[in-house]
């Protein structure tokens, strides 16, 4: 099945004279997955016992929210305040695919709050690996154990599947190429306090955003909360999915579509550099793909405004990077800011949806 959508409308103000506008193609596993986020509850100012899989569930009253408690968070984590807001929880960590920043967040966020968690960060060790007992099955198991789950699985329809069917709620922490919403909702906080706020502010997203799921879910989230303009830099082959474009737009959003970082470094309060997701392209494409996107240099950052600020959401490929090792010195990077974030985000969104936060 092939579906043709009307996404990324022509004609808005933007740069698509560099890169000729290309009509989204949704593909059936993408259709599936649109028909999946459909039946997710909306937060609707409770996120007790919901799952937070897609950006396509929250509305800005719900970030604002998130955010609220997320200020309680961290100025506990800055006071060095014990807390145990999520006492006789249970949390399960269940990671189908690598990760640091995403599973240790969570599991300092859970634990450094009372809550006990269990976990893996592979099949190895579990009844998926010599005994071939499906994911699914896993985690359904896994359900009878915990009052939250964190996962992540390599393949899109996954963790929206199991949001459907498990008992307990779930934090997507990524579901393949398709979104990483708690990724977003750190990355929406750290703007925050970098920025002040997002409303008004202009972002550049630069590198793979047709497979980097946490562009997807931090797009909508920026363009959610006022975001004045949204670019997008890479080539064709690795540029934003027309269905978010869309999505972006909608909510009032300038875009631009363009593969010339040079044309909107002017216009960038803050600078998101996505690794190439090489893993998820077939592998004779892999060489090709692998050097399509330059690494930002000082120099780019220095044709920014004077406030530009530099973030990445990690990892970074050591083997083809995003960034010249100056970048990771200068005083605008601030991706290990960001990753600290998430530990302070991770923990206030645990308490909403348990039930256990201090606002709500
Ligand atoms: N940003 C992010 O998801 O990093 P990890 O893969 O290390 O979790």
């Amino acid at each position: 099945m092939t579906v043709t959508a009307e996404a990324a409308t022509p004609g808005s103000a933007n740069l698509r004279d560099s890169i000729p506008f290309q009509p989204h193609v949704i593909d059936e596993s993408e259709a599936r997955l649109l028909v999946l986020e459909e039946r997710l509850p909306k937060i609707d100012g409770n996120f007790v016992g919901k799952s937070v899989v897609a950006m396509s569930q929250c509305e800005p009253a719900d970030i604002e929210l998130l955010f609220k408690e997320t200020d309680i968070v961290y100025r506990e984590e800055q006071a060095g305040e014990a807390t145990e807001n999520l006492k006789g929880k249970r949390v399960a960590l269940e990671f189908f695919e690598d990760s640091t920043r995403t599973r240790f967040s969570s599991d300092a966020a859970a634990g450094g709050d009372g809550a006990h968690v269990i976990g893996f960060s592979s099949r190895a060790g579990t009844s998926g690996d010599g005994k071939h007992e499906s994911d699914e099955d896993t985690v359904k198991n896994m359900d009878r154990y915990v009052h939250l789950h964190v996962i992540r699985h390599p393949e899109d329809g996954f963790v929206p599947e199991r949001a459907l069917d498990l008992q307990h709620p779930i934090i997507n922490g990524g579901n393949g190429a398709g979104e990483h919403p708690s990724q977003a909702f750190l990355d929406g906080y750290t703007i925050c306090k970098l920025l002040g706020q997002i409303e008004g502010k202009r972002f550049t997203f630069y590198g793979d955003m047709i497979k980097g799921r946490t562009g997807h879910s931090t797009a909508q989230l920026l363009a959610m909360m006022g975001a004045a303009e949204l670019n997008f830099v890479a080539p064709i082959e690795l540029q934003m999915p027309g269905r978010i474009i869309h999505i972006v737009e909608g909510y009032g959003t300038r875009t631009t579509v363009t593969d010339n970082i040079e044309e909107v470094i002017e216009r960038t309060d803050a600078l998101y550099r996505l690794r190439t997701q090489l893993e998820r392209f077939a592998k004779a494409k892999r060489a090709a793909i692998a050097s399509m996107v330059p690494m930002v240099t000082t120099q780019l950052l220095d044709k920014g405004p004077d406030g530009i600020q530099f973030l990445h959401p990690g990892p970074e490929d050591k083997l083809n990077p995003d960034y010249t090792p100056e970048v990771r010195r200068d005083r605008r990077y601030k991706v290990l800011f960001q990753a600290e974030m998430g530990l302070s985000v991770r923990r206030a969104l645990m308490r909403l949806m348990l039930d256990r936060a201090n606002v709500a």
